[in-house]
């Protein structure tokens, strides 16, 4: 068969190691693999290159995608979908194995409509894809994050300071919440429940006027869309941090992680992830499952519809939400 790959929207550790998994497996099966560059981007550019086993040689633990990758959407322009379907008549292929968050599984599930043979595999460091448990690069990022808040906690602790870091996560906090609980954060901000300023100032200050002289409260960056007033007064990082310093008066720092949760190293888990959801989604091309996702359910990989995906974000569970209420102040 010829089968075609792309990754597309945020990077994340991984996908190379799900790339790798693809072109190995689908050598073995006498396959053809062509790689679309940017994501859905090449597919309408038509901008492919032959993936065999020696270009994805020593790919497993890098971070990054070797396709490239671009948050473009194809079905969302003009003429976009005619040109995905002709690069995949002109190409001959049998069928696009599609690397995505839930923008990309979106176009995906779109274009699946419109005719193209697609599984899809989750990916992104927000882990909120709906249909799976996992998606490739969260374990990674959330790694990265605990250890940051692990290392801002030890100087924020030796200088009294209420330290504030701001995580990734624009409308879900797996991301906070995970490395928050992880890293022992006295205060988690979330886009899953109001953050108050005064109560969480109130609450640090009886933390402090117990004896601590150091918090820590994590913040996804999706946390705070509106300051205090309804206006906008940065990103959910600073209102929380000037509001906390504002109102109890403490020494605060703020940092922010960024990028550096989406670069580097995948895990060993992320790199096992990534290979089983590869080789399950040749798998699925191989029996002709299209319009599927490959997917954790129950801890096994199983596929589900590319329809789940259209089920939006997938949101933290209140079961979690609790055990970090439990373990927090605020
Ligand atoms: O890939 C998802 C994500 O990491 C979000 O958590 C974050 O809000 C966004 O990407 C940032 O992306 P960009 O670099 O395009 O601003």
């Amino acid at each position: 068969m010829r089968i075609g790959v792309l990754t597309g929207g945020g990077d994340c550790p991984g996908l190379n190691a799900a790339i790798r998994a693809v072109v190995r497996v689908a050598a073995s099966a006498n396959d053809d693999i062509i790689g679309f560059h940017h994501g859905w981007r090449g597919v309408v550019d038509g901008a492919a290159s032959p993936l065999t086993t020696a270009e994805t040689k020593g790919i497993l633990q890098r971070g990054g995608t070797i396709l490239g990758t671009a948050r473009y959407h194809p079905d969302e322009h003009e003429g976009g979908t005619r040109a995905v379907l002709a690069t995949v008549e002109q190409a001959g292929l049998h069928a696009l194995i599609v690397l995505g968050g839930d923008g990309t599984l979106g176009s995906a599930k779109r274009l699946a409509d419109a005719g193209v043979s697609i599984v899809g595999i989750p990916k992104t460091i927000d882990n909120d894809v709906s249909g799976t448990k996992r998606c490739i690069g969260f374990d990674t990022a959330m790694a990265t994050a605990a250890e940051a808040i692990d290392r801002v906690q030890t100087t924020g602790e030796s200088h009294d300071q209420l330290m504030v870091v701001e995580v990734m996560g624009r409308t879900t906090g797996w991301l906070a919440v995970c490395a928050g609980i992880a890293a022992g954060a006295d205060a988690i901000c979330l886009p899953e429940k109001p953050t108050d300023l005064d109560e969480l100032a109130k609450a640090i200050q009886r933390r402090h006027d117990a004896g601590s002289s150091s918090s820590i409260v994590v913040v996804a960056e999706g946390a705070l869309s509106q300051g205090p007033n309804g206006s906008s007064e940065g990103s959910a990082g600073t209102m929380v941090s000037t509001g906390l310093a504002e109102r109890t008066g403490y020494e605060t720092r703020l940092t922010v992680l960024g990028h550096i949760q989406r670069g580097g190293t995948p895990t060993a888990y992320d790199r096992l992830l990534a290979t089983n959801f590869g080789v399950a989604a040749i798998e699925a091309v191989h029996s002709k499952a299209f319009g599927t996702m490959v997917s954790v359910v129950d801890e096994e990989v199983e596929l589900v519809s590319l329809d789940d995906v259209a089920a939006g974000a997938r949101q933290v569970p209140s079961t979690l939400l609790e055990v970090a209420g439990r373990l927090t102040v605020g």
